[in-house]
């Protein structure tokens, strides 16, 4: 059956290639993230599935202004900005694209743990700054091998980074909130005392408001100074403020960050600080998982349209 009549929304910006084969399979209604969802016209509040990217999600209030909405394909694994209560609450179906991302998410984790041992931002700037030339002297950095990670969330990106690092870590130990059967690794059970024996934190948890603030003032200070944090979850994991305050304090020792709390928006503080490593979200933004990420959107949709199971379900 043609599912071109079905209107659906797609909420904010998505790939090229993907707005391209929603527009071949449905009806495509554009509106944009910061639209008023009580201002949006008739065509548009009929739309029965909307499809959005993870910064953007799906809130209650633009639930509520389609009263047809029956599903939601997130162009994401993180479905942190989607009101997960109020879309089960309204019968709501939720799909996300788990599994295709993990590698290169992982891989990002491990460029920027390399990245900001090693200084190689602030290393590139100073070469091109032409002060290398001139004779000035690099900084030594330290060393990622022989380092024990600890991994902050052992789920399927978690599991991906510590196998990475296993030929180099003197040891990756977790935290997670409770222990994943058959790790090879050592679990910490103890948030702070996890922190304490991490020489580098990696924060793969999954964000929303469970893990919101996780990392606070009290974690850093167990990292200590020498102690990395990095980031590729989501910034509401870690106190922003805090953070910001530990780097600029010297207590702890640098930091490689995908995410922020108020993206696109980055703390200023940090762009002066050479120990800091920063992305703008890139974690799954490669030619091939964006593809693969857009194709399981597409197969959800699908699914939907066809009354059968979702393919990656969230609910
Ligand atoms: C996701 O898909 O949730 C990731 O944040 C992409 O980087």
């Amino acid at each position: 059956m043609s599912q071109t009549h079905i209107p659906i929304v797609a909420y904010g910006p998505l790939s090229p290639y993907l707005e391209e084969q929603l527009k071949a399979r449905f009806r495509v209604h554009e509106v944009a993230a910061d639209a008023d969802p009580t201002a949006l016209d008739g065509a548009v509040r009929e739309a029965r599935a909307l499809v959005s990217f993870g910064s953007v999600g799906a809130s209650a209030a633009i639930m509520d202004a389609l009263p047809r909405l029956e599903m939601i394909g997130l162009f994401s694994v993180g479905y942190d900005k989607v009101d997960v209560a109020h879309a089960r609450k309204k019968g709501i179906k939720v799909s996300n694209t788990p599994d295709v991302l993990t590698d290169d998410v992982a891989d990002l984790a491990v460029g920027l743990l390399y990245a900001a041992v090693r200084n190689i931002a602030a290393n590139d700037r100073m070469a091109r700054s032409g002060k290398w030339a001139l004779g000035q002297q690099v900084a030594l950095s330290g060393s990622v091998t022989g380092r024990r990670i600890g991994i902050l969330g052992l789920g399927r990106i978690g599991r991906a980074i510590a196998r990475r690092l296993e030929p180099v870590a003197s040891e990756i130990i977790y935290h997670n909130r409770r222990p994943v059967a058959g790790s090879p690794y050592r679990y910490v059970q103890d948030r702070i005392a996890f922190a304490r024996e991490s020489e580098v934190i990696i924060v793969a948890t999954s964000g929303g408001p469970e893990a919101h603030g996780l990392v606070d003032a009290a974690m850093l200070d167990a990292l200590g100074p020498q102690g990395m944090l990095i980031n590729i979850s989501r910034g509401s994991v870690v106190d922003e403020d805090a953070l910001v305050a530990a780097l600029t304090e010297g207590r702890i020792g640098g930091a490689g960050l995908d995410v922020f709390v108020n993206e696109p928006q980055v703390p200023e503080a940090l762009f002066t600080m050479d120990n800091v490593v920063l992305q703008p979200h890139q974690g799954s933004a490669t030619i091939n998982t964006r593809k693969a990420m857009a194709d399981l959107v597409l197969a959800n949709l699908d699914a939907w349209a066809a009354g059968k199971a979702l393919v990656t379900p969230v609910i």
